[in-house]
């Protein structure tokens, strides 16, 4: 972490929690969280959809001090798109962070990086921040190509964005071979790459977009290697899935962070 970018933990509910759960667990999360846990750290919860405004009620009457965000979103504000959630919708909720481009959608869903770049901008047009995820799978490792994958990826979401917006975003690096594999990178890998994906946007967006950006890295953490991921000076926070599920863990995982110094 270093001292000039604010730390951000999101917990990526994924698939996870009908909305009775869901209010659960954001009561839960009010319970537990403390003011000084949060003092120095932005938290952020992204529900599945049917679940948003059940959690939005409780956490806006419970004063639970997490913002609310999404998984996904649709590129435009409303019309003849079935089954999408548009992101007019989901500002209107209050949500405040937008995952975009979480490589389930890109290898389950067939999202490209034009498509996550367009959600990028979508997001920020509705005056929400995005969370733009880039990974490279194993096989990408394997054969050199890490640097290569990030920099494509990164610069699609980049150039879409511009600079002002790219310096106000988070972007999530998450190793597809690291994501609920219980095999989370080294914190000596999760620098290394989340310091290239700085450099590209340096490159793409200009020095002070790099210099605010904040970046995550995600896949398999927990409460026991969170500090070590975040010791990194290009780790900004963390995104995380599985861990996220159980409450106690996730605020293990803000605690941790919170001591963390910067
Ligand atoms: P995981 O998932 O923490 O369960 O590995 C991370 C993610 O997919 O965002």
């Amino acid at each position: 972490m270093s001292a000039g970018r604010r730390p951000i933990i999101s917990g990526n509910w994924k698939m996870n929690f009908d909305h009775f759960e869901a209010i659960h667990a954001a009561r839960a999360l009010g319970l537990r969280l403390a003011s000084a846990d949060v003092a120095g750290v932005d938290v952020t919860v992204h529900p599945p959809f049917t679940d948003l405004r059940s959690v939005q009620t409780v956490v806006e009457a419970e004063e639970v001090p997490v913002v609310l965000g999404a998984q996904n979103c649709a590129v435009e504000d409303s019309g003849a798109f079935t089954g999408e959630v548009s992101p007019l919708m989901l500002a209107r909720l209050h949500v405040g962070y937008v995952i975009v481009g979480h490589s389930e959608r890109r290898r389950l869903f067939g999202e490209t990086d034009d498509l996550v770049a367009a959600k990028a901008a979508s997001v920020v047009r509705n005056g929400m921040v995005p969370v733009c995820c880039v990974g490279e799978t194993e096989t990408e490792r394997e054969e050199g190509m890490t640097r290569d994958r990030l920099a494509s990826q990164v610069d699609a979401v980049a150039v879409s964005l511009g600079p002002s917006a790219v310096g106000a975003s988070v972007v999530a690096y998450e190793p597809v071979w690291a994501i609920g594999s219980g095999r989370a990178a080294t914190p000596e890998d999760a620098q290394e790459a989340c310091g290239w994906i700085r450099e590209v946007i340096g490159m793409v967006a200009g020095d002070e977009a790099a210099a605010t950006v904040r970046i995550q890295y995600g896949g398999s953490v927990t409460p026991e290697n969170t500090s070590a991921l975040l010791e990194g000076a290009d780790v900004d926070g963390l995104l995380v899935g599985g861990a996220s599920l159980d409450v106690a863990a996730f605020v293990a995982i803000v605690q941790a962070a919170a001591g963390v110094p910067a």
